[in-house]
């Protein structure tokens, strides 16, 4: 592995380009269908992460085309129990066309340990093909600002690489905060990233845990150190210059408010959570608070467009979530963390309402605007509920 490298780019493009002038915030509507792919290679990236090259076959590559940022979710059954993760798709720089994820160690029993110690070359995962809303802003010629907290770096360098390729006028800075040095995912690819686009490229690692020599580049990555450390990648907020986070959910919203009261435009300002403030990213074993039903709670009945198919279950008051009972009726439904943080489970409402409660973190205003709704987290207000899943 290469030392962290700082490296800073010297110039910006300013040629026309039409690259990223498609929509990229369009939904990619998740299919139902489980697909058995093979794993090609485990590489051991750090000491708790390695990286899991899958082999698509050709019958299956438009089902795994993806954009950069979407995710997939891993469905992992052992011991009778079922888990389901969420992974973001995460592209070798110098090898657009290998399908990979990056899979840290985390909970003792959960898919991440299982991964990281057993899953070996020749083994297959069982995947949902890939969806999710989390992208750069189409502006081409602009300077994308991409900060990471830790494997919070997985969408990003794939983002950075392919604006990187795709628009010859933009430039990409990118914060990358990590514990220490020797948990610093990636490190060597962003360095190759840099090798490869030297003038539009940098990369900034902050070491939240070890003294890098430098009080800027050491410690958190907190609304005191931001404006700073953007003053030192040349990039302020204002037209032109976009954002993307991605990392624990501490993280993602200091920055963002950060940001925000700098006078970025909130459209300009992306993010992604991947740990919600349980601490707990995706553990079906973990929902929401149980609901204690009024007295006189009356079911609900639930219609769900999915797949082009029509399903009718009626929810008891004593489920929690309409998840709950769907799956009852329809154990294909989507989810993956059932903790409002990955958006599988994201539907929109036809008919109806519902409360979504707190601690959701993977619709945006305009979504929710639009009623769209995660089902995990949702509970119904009324007697009947039509929701969408193919919207
Ligand atoms: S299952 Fe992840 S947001 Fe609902």
């Amino acid at each position: 592995m290469r030392p962290l490298l700082d490296t800073f780019a010297t110039s910006d493009g300013t040629s026309d380009t039409d690259a990223g002038a498609s929509d990229p915030r369009v939904v990619r509507t998740r299919g139902t269908s489980w697909h058995r792919l093979t794993v090609t290679d485990v590489l051991r990236l750090t000491e708790e992460a390695v990286a899991v090259t899958l082999h698509v076959p050709d019958d299956l590559r438009d089902t795994f085309a993806h954009r950069p940022g979407e995710h997939v979710v891993v469905r992992h059954r052992r011991a009778g129990c079922e888990l389901r993760r969420s992974y973001s798709v995460c592209l070798p720089p110098g090898d657009p066309d290998a399908f990979r994820l990056v899979i840290k160690r985390g909970a003792p029993n959960g898919f991440g340990a299982y991964a990281t110690t057993i899953l070996a070359t020749g083994d297959t995962l069982e995947l949902a093909p890939p969806g999710g809303t989390f992208a750069l802003p189409a502006l081409p010629g602009a300077h994308h600002v991409l900060i990471a907290g830790g494997s919070g770096i997985t969408p990003l360098i794939t983002m950075a690489a392919a604006v990187l390729r795709e628009d010859p006028t933009c430039r990409v800075s990118l914060i990358h905060a990590v514990p220490t040095a020797a948990k610093a995912l990636l490190a060597d690819e962003l360095a190759e990233l840099k090798d490869a686009f030297v003038d539009r490229f940098t990369a900034l690692h902050v070491l939240t845990r070890e003294d890098r020599g430098s009080e800027l580049v050491s410690g958190r990555v907190d609304t005191a150190k931001l404006p700073r450390l953007l003053a030192a990648l040349d990039a302020s907020p204002g037209p032109g210059t976009t954002f993307a986070l991605c990392g624990p959910e501490g993280l993602v919203t200091e920055v963002g408010h950060t940001l925000l009261a700098q006078g970025a435009d909130p459209a300009a300002v992306r993010s992604e959570t991947f740990t919600s403030a349980s601490g707990t990213r995706q553990n079906p074993a973990q929902g929401m608070p149980p609901l204690t039903p009024p007295a006189d709670a009356r079911p609900t009945r639930i219609t769900a467009l999915f797949g082009g198919r029509r399903t009718v279950v009626t929810g008891e008051p004593r489920e929690n979530v309409l998840l709950d009972a769907l799956l009852r009726a329809y154990p294909d439904v989507p989810y993956a963390c059932r903790e409002g943080v990955c958006g599988t489970c994201r539907a929109k409402i036809l008919t109806g309402e519902v409360d979504l409660g707190g601690g959701q973190y993977a619709l945006d205003t305009e979504e929710l605007a639009a009623g769209y709704t995660l089902v995990c987290r949702a509970r119904p207000l009324t007697a009947e509920v039509t929701l969408d899943f193919d919207a």
